[in-house]
């Protein structure tokens, strides 16, 4: 793998102690960046694949908790299966060539969606690298797959159904709190930090849920020119948001200063 340049000389504007500790990316482009060079759709999702690792290993250096990539959606099923074989074989490749760079970095590695539905060689090395970087403890990478957040949604509601039927649970205990251990991303905080890229000003179906409070970060960049300059650059318009919660600005900063007092 490349080495990540001195950080120094790419950070200098950055609150590395202000950093999201989730970031989630929303990884579109693959296909124009492609066909800008006459190229086929699947050369776009090969360079893609190469942006991804570049993200990653950058997220991990900057010590980012929790990395979430959206590789494949329920809907891109409906692409042609061509394109699909392709994008399968890409992901194949990338986890046995990454899982030595994981296990070395200590990155956890999971895949969240409806996974039952990936090819069987595809959901055993999903769980096989799943199961070899489990002791992973500075960085959950999740790639999402076969991932749709109205699904996640609704595979939840029928979990928690299961539980009230059985009787282990009063309809009047489901809070939003307990609702979100039913989700794939139970465990885990929500992401600060949302991108997406290639200029789609949309959701697409990602972390529905998830993102009530997230802060949005959209640019033009297609996903394989998205390298380590773009990732700070999203790095550092986050860090100029006022994050509010609903709440009054002034009410924040109270509970900042009395935060940095304890
Ligand atoms: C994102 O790139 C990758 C996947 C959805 C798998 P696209 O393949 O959607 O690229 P565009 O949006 O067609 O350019
Ligand atoms: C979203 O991209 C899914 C992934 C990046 C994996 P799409 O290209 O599928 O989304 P739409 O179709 O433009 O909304
Ligand atoms: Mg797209």
């Amino acid at each position: 793998m490349a080495q990540v340049k001195d950080l120094s000389t790419i950070t200098p504007s950055l609150d590395t102690h202000r950093l999201p500790r989730h970031v989630a990316i929303i990884m579109d482009g693959n296909g124009r960046w492609a066909q800008q060079r006459g190229l086929l759709r699947n050369k776009g999702h090969a360079a893609g694949v190469e942006a991804a690792r570049i993200v990653i290993r950058l997220a991990r250096k900057l010590d980012i908790s929790y990395l979430t990539l959206f590789a494949f959606s329920e809907e891109n099923w409906q692409r042609p299966a061509l394109e699909i074989k392709a994008i399968m074989g890409l992901l194949r490749r990338f986890l046995a060539r990454e899982l030595r760079e994981m296990q070395e970095n200590q990155i956890a590695f999971q895949a969240i969606g409806n996974l039952k539905q990936l090819p069987a060689a595809v959901q055993r090395d999903l769980a096989q690298t799943t199961a070899a970087t489990a002791a992973g403890a500075k960085m959950v990478l999740t790639l999402a797959l076969s991932y749709g957040g109205r699904s996640e949604i609704v595979q939840a509601v029928q979990a928690l159904g299961k539980e009230i039927q059985a009787g282990r649970l009063q309809p009047g205990e489901v809070d939003a709190a307990l609702f979100s251990r039913y989700l794939y991303t139970a465990g885990m905080p929500d992401p600060d930090l949302l991108i997406r890229t290639s200029g789609e000003y949309r959701l697409s179906n990602f972390l529905l849920w998830q993102s009530a409070y997230t802060e949005l970060y959209l640019t033009e960049t297609l996903w394989p020119d998205f390298r380590e300059e773009e990732f700070l650059k999203a790095l550092h318009a986050y860090q100029q948001r006022d994050r509010r919660f609903g709440l009054t600005q002034e009410q924040i900063e109270a509970l900042n200063a009395s935060n940095s007092r304890h």
